[in-house]
């Protein structure tokens, strides 16, 4: 059997967990919002339209941030066809989607939902087609008390008190050829310092985020990131990640190893950025947000044959509503540890999108909504990850797949909060076969039990495969007790593809 050791000790912490990391992403893109956040008429819908049952959903899996409206869509939105009275709202072409856009929801919907969940709202601006302006007469919108046009257009709107919106993106994904309204990564930078100036002008608390590149395969992956911090290094606070993962030419393991490319293109972003601080000689330090990443089967939409725009406008076309398995949550899982290894730089991260839209939620129109395999580990972490994050020494059997060398079997990230005197630990078994021997040394941490223990793997009758698509609950947690404790030490024995969390008392 093959085995892994880790050791957790209190005296390695990185740093405390940003709450920011649990975030998710609601995009105007296929059916998110309409038929999944938002759907008057559907029987678990509010007087507002707003679905119940998603929201009862979302508000267990407790996404701490939630990133909106976009996305590629942002890059032509005009916010303001968004507010008022539905019934003066413009239906307009959606560009980037093909897409017909009715508007029936925007700010104020948005903000009611996100106030219901319980979470915090980071907004995107449209730099695409357009620019400062319009984002000035935004952030005045949302932030300003009132006596000025906009923002006493919000308290005409219904919305008396300020939305206080703190964390803001300056565009999406701006080097991307699909991008509406591409730049270079100078006229990018340039625009992102000056938009960014003047909207702490108006609201000098707000937290910006530039754009990094839309992703590390880029052709100009690094120097995107060096030219546009050049210019706005001292303005903004965050420079933004994207990664999505699939499993490519029926190659699991390959696969599996995801989470090495993650802490690669981390610790790429991080070097860059300091580099550029370094060269400024400036004392600031800018961190990470990772607010697009996911299991996303992108070559599946491809291989569709249609293009986005060769569809016909419609509102709301189903969109890559990809049905996650037990593979995709173990992914998935170790994805999360990734984040959470690197949460003294990375203090932002949205799991994309929320719904149906490569969603952790699935909803179905005038039918039911469910969680989706890869919505569990997100939640199991959310709830566990307190405190400090701990750096986990860690000695494990290893493979080589295709891309990556050295991939550690058991995959693991761990946390230790003084204050309730708990500690977590979230393992991922990468073999697809084997059954693997967990031995952690947790007189660090002076464990005394496991509270309680959950894993996530194929059941009788299931395989990797499977999936919440026909039964909803086919793949949840079950509680695992392959476990014991002893002399300081917690041995268990992980099952074949699984991802398994514990809750510790120490
Ligand atoms: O999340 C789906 C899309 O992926 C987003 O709109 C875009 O930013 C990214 O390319």
């Amino acid at each position: 059997m093959p085995t892994a050791s880790l050791v957790l000790d209190a005296a390695y912490a990185i740093a405390p967990v940003p709450r920011r990391l649990f975030g998710t992403f609601v995009e105007h893109m296929g059916r998110c919002v309409y038929t999944g956040l938002y759907e008057p008429g559907h029987p678990h819908a509010d007087e507002t339209g707003l679905r119940e049952d998603v929201l009862a959903l979302t508000r267990e899996i407790g996404p701490t941030v939630v990133r909106y409206p976009g996305g590629n869509f942002v890059s032509s939105y005009r916010w303001e066809d968004g507010i008022g009275p539905g019934v003066e709202r413009p239906t307009r072409l959606d560009l980037a989607w093909h897409s017909i856009e009715t508007n029936q929801f925007g700010l104020h919907e948005f903000a009611d939902w996100a106030d219901r969940v319980g979470t915090e709202i980071m907004l995107a601006v449209n730099l695409g087609t357009r620019g400062l302006q319009e984002a000035c007469d935004l952030i005045e919108y949302t932030n300003h008390p009132g006596g000025s046009y906009w923002s006493d257009r919000r308290i005409a709107n219904g919305a008396h008190d300020p939305f206080e919106i703190k964390l803001w993106c300056l565009g999406n994904e701006m080097d991307g050829p699909w991008q509406v309204g591409q730049k270079t990564a100078y006229e990018y930078g340039r625009l992102a310092n000056e938009t960014g100036k003047a909207m702490r002008l108006i609201d000098s608390g707000i937290e910006l985020v530039a754009c990094g590149s839309s992703n590390s395969s880029m052709p100009t992956f690094g120097s995107w990131e060096s030219t546009v911090l050049e210019h706005c290094y001292e303005t903004v606070d965050y420079v933004s990640l994207h990664s999505y993962y699939e499993e490519l030419d029926g190659d699991p393991l390959n696969f599996l190893a995801s989470a090495v490319d993650m802490d690669n293109f981390i610790d790429a972003v991080i070097a860059t950025s300091d580099a550029v601080g370094a060269k400024l000689k400036s004392r600031k330090r800018l961190n990470l947000s990772f607010d697009e990443w996911n299991v996303w089967y992108a070559s599946r939409f491809a291989a569709d044959g249609q293009q986005v725009r060769d569809r016909p406008w419609l509102p709301h076309p189903r969109l890559i509503e990809d049905d996650y398995t037990i593979t995709d949550a173990v992914v998935v899982g170790t994805l999360l540890n990734s984040l959470l290894r690197h949460g003294d730089r990375v203090t932002v991260a949205c799991q994309a999108q929320l719904v149906n839209v490569i969603g952790l939620l699935r909803s179905e129109p005038d039918g039911d909504a469910w969680k989706q395999t890869i919505a569990y580990p997100f939640e199991q972490m959310r709830r566990l990850a307190r405190g400090q994050i701990l750096q986990v020494i860690a000695q494990s059997d290893q493979y080589d797949s295709a891309s990556y060398t050295d991939v550690p079997l058991v995959d693991a990230s761990a946390t230790y909060d003084e204050e309730t005197g708990r500690a977590a630990l979230f393992v991922a078994n990468r073999s697809l076969t084997e059954p693997t021997g967990l031995s952690v040394d947790v007189r660090g941490v002076r464990a005394t039990r496991v509270r309680a223990s959950n894993t996530l793997h194929a059941q009788p009758g299931q395989d990797r495969h499977s999936s919440n698509g026909v039964s909803h609950d086919a793949v949840t947690p079950q509680p695992f007790d392959a476990h014991a404790f002893s002399d300081g030490r917690l041995t268990a024995t992980l099952p074949p593809l699984s991802w398994t969390v514990f809750d510790i008392q120490a």
